[in-house]
């Protein structure tokens, strides 16, 4: 705190009020491209936290590019590259300092769906290698599963100060999930918390009517269609650890039913 200069320790403590809030970044209304345009040193920055919804200008033009560079996609490495040059999702320009796609193996029976990179996949390129990847990683290895899992999420850039990706946000990367599943083909999927749950079955059941229950993901286009398993995010796992054992009957039911289908 700044005694001398009571301006200073104002925003000293406004600026700890919002990170203690969560908001780790700060953004002016447009983005500025710093490389080629400075700005005049007379222009004073409005900055303005984040924490708030940002709408893609034009969502439905997101959605369309999002689709036609899927489509193009032949493989996942190929999708891997399409993510990371799409520019049409707004959490790219909110200070991800990557794309992160996925990891596991390709040709894996299961793909997992979590919600968006936090800080450590941002750092590290991959989704899941936080505390909460270390949890599902354990658990899926209890389960037998570690080794028939391909993982990623709704988004593919981390939200600023790890809040759940907007619907808005999701639609406009749900075109490049969708096609991770046609290339892959799954015999089933299983969904990390709410926000994967809501975003890929279309629909506003709480989590906690959804885990453990089969439902079914079909293609509009296609026709591919694959059983899907709800689940708690570990992350809640973390926070809520008697939750744990509800996590863990969802696991093993998945990996009877991949045994049965074997
Ligand atoms: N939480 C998620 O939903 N995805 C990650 O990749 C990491 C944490």
């Amino acid at each position: 705190m700044n005694a001398l200069n009571p301006e200073i320790a104002a925003t000293e403590s406004l600026l700890a009020f919002w990170r203690d809030a969560g908001v780790d970044a700060c953004f002016e209304d447009a983005p500025v491209d710093r490389t080629f345009t400075p700005a005049p040193p007379e222009q004073k920055a409005t900055l303005k936290a984040v924490a708030s919804v940002t709408v893609a200008p034009d969502l439905g033009g997101a959605v369309s590019e999002a689709r036609r560079l899927a489509a193009e996609a032949g493989d996942l490495d190929a999708l891997k590259d399409a993510i990371a040059g799409f520019t049409g999702c707004p959490l790219r320009d909110m200070g991800a300092s990557q794309s992160v796609f996925a990891r596991g193996d390709p040709g894996a029976p299961v793909l997992v769906i979590g919600e968006g990179p936090g800080a450590d996949e941002d750092a590290q390129g991959a989704p899941f290698v936080g505390r909460a990847g270390k949890l599902l990683d354990k658990m899926l290895d209890a389960a037998g599963l570690l080794d028939r899992v391909f993982i990623t999420n709704t988004v593919f850039w981390r939200p600023p100060g790890n809040r759940t990706p907007t619907p808005q946000e999701q639609m406009i990367c749900a075109p490049f999930v969708e096609r991770a599943f046609a290339l892959m083909q799954p015999k089933a999927v299983l969904l990390l918390g709410a926000a994967a749950a809501k975003s890929v079955l279309k629909t506003d059941e709480g989590i906690m009517k959804m885990r453990g229950q089969w439902r079914e993901w079909r293609l509009s286009e296609g026709g591919l269609a694959a059983p899907v398993l709800p689940t708690l995010h570990p992350a809640f796992l973390l926070r809520q650890p008697m939750a744990k054992r509800m996590a863990w009957a969802d696991m093993l039911e998945l990996a009877a039913k991949l045994d049965a289908s074997d």
